[in-house]
């Protein structure tokens, strides 16, 4: 290869690099609409250009003299190819470093970067595996050679290989609550492991597959000594939203609390009557859990969420103090404020619902085209606060 050929480079090595401090400037060439709906996004801020595709094919030496000379240049497409494309053009021209993402936008949807949670001297490992591109965390729970993992996306190759790496396999695979913004790998996980799917019953009525119901209360425990996993009722967000304290000290909370938001409970078409719910799980439920608790969402909506480590997570007793759900004194006013801080659910949230209760299969190409783009699953995800309520509720 020469100096100025250009290279594929993996949306792990993307993300590792805007975890630092970037020397290029990365140019998506998606169009204009797809670009601002979803874009890369990491830890702090890099030069992000976005100069579509179809530009370059228009005027080739317009749109390459819009980029500065010299610069290292990464480029970002739906796909690859439109990538590859525009990168030939730019070596062509005198670049002498640039790379084109593998597999395009679709494979920074779908990378896991796991952070360490627990403390290394710990006796088992838990790790937040967080999803950057679409701002959302699973978890890995380890201890001896066994791991459970709590809402799992569609790359369950990651997982399976992560922990075969720490000499453990995969024996239960738990769902905080039916997913409505992504594919969950549950489904693919039992079949590829023989894990057992470990669900609340309310989500998954019918459903087209064999899961093992968790009931509130319920503890679950490795074969050998190890954390123990309490299953916690939290209905709200849906009503079969379950969050699991791990040994009382860390709670996998899914998309009932965040770190600056609670879940949004519109999504079952409900909204009051769930978002009374889910008031009452964050005032009744979750008041018996300790300050010292440590909270792992399901989402965030931002990376000023993460704490210094980068990973996900705070203190029960921080977000009492600074999460604004924890401050609406009524049910009333709590929904008042989901009302007034939701955008509309994307259209697709309801075929991904089928995909997740097994009633609906869908082929890989499918799958990525449905996991695309960032979550929706809080409210006021996107500071949307201010917006009128009854503008809002056209949306519902
Ligand atoms: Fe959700």
């Amino acid at each position: 290869m020469s100096s100025t050929a250009p290279f594929l480079y993996t949306a792990a090595q993307l993300f590792a690099w805007i975890s630092g401090k970037p020397d290029f400037i990365l140019l998506d060439v998606r169009n204009e609409k797809e670009f601002a709906n979803w874009y890369v996004e990491g830890p702090s801020l890099f030069p992000y250009i976005n100069i579509p595709y179809f530009n370059f094919m228009e005027d080739l030496q317009e749109s390459i003299g819009m980029i500065p000379a010299g610069q290292k240049i990464r480029i970002v497409c739906a796909k690859e190819g439109s990538a590859k494309y525009v990168a030939e053009q730019l070596t062509s021209s005198g670049f002498a470093d640039v790379g084109y993402l593998q597999g395009g936008i679709v494979a920074w949807g779908n990378v896991l970067a796991p952070r360490l949670v627990s403390p290394p001297e710990a006796p088992y490992s838990l790790y937040q595996m967080i999803r950057p591109g679409k701002a959302a965390c699973s978890h890995l729970l380890i201890s001896g050679k066994e791991a459970m993992v709590f809402d799992p996306s569609r790359n369950v190759d990651f997982y399976i290989r992560f922990a075969e790496e720490k000499g453990a396999r995969i024996i239960r695979t738990f769902e905080t609550h039916r997913q409505a913004d992504y594919i969950s790998g549950s489904i693919r996980m039992a079949e590829k492991t023989g894990a057992a799917i470990m669900v609340k019953k309310e989500d998954f009525l019918g459903a087209d597959f064999v899961f093992t119901a968790v009931e509130d209360g319920d503890v679950v425990s490795f074969s050998q000594s190890g954390p123990r996993v309490k299953a916690i009722h939290t209905p709200g967000h849906t009503m079969g939203s379950t969050s699991y304290p791990i040994d009382d000290k860390y709670l996998i909370s899914g998309d009932t609390i965040f770190i600056n938001t609670a879940g949004r409970p519109d999504l079952g078409g409900k909204s009051e009557e769930w978002s009374r719910y889910l008031y009452l799980t964050l005032t009744l439920k979750i008041r018996d859990l300790g300050d010292e608790v440590l909270v792992l969402p399901g989402h965030y909506s931002s990376w000023d969420e993460a704490n210094s480590d980068g990973i996900f997570m705070d203190t029960l007793g921080d977000l009492r103090q600074k999460n604004v759900a924890f401050h609406l004194p009524t049910e009333h006013k709590f929904a008042d404020f989901i009302k007034a801080n939701l955008r509309p659910q994307p259209g697709i949230y309801a075929t991904i619902r089928r995909v997740n209760g097994g009633w609906l299969q869908v082929d890989e190409a499918e799958a990525d085209v449905m996991d695309l783009g960032k979550n929706e699953c809080g409210a006021s995800n996107y500071g949307k606060i201010g917006v009128s309520a009854e503008k809002n509720r056209e949306g519902d």
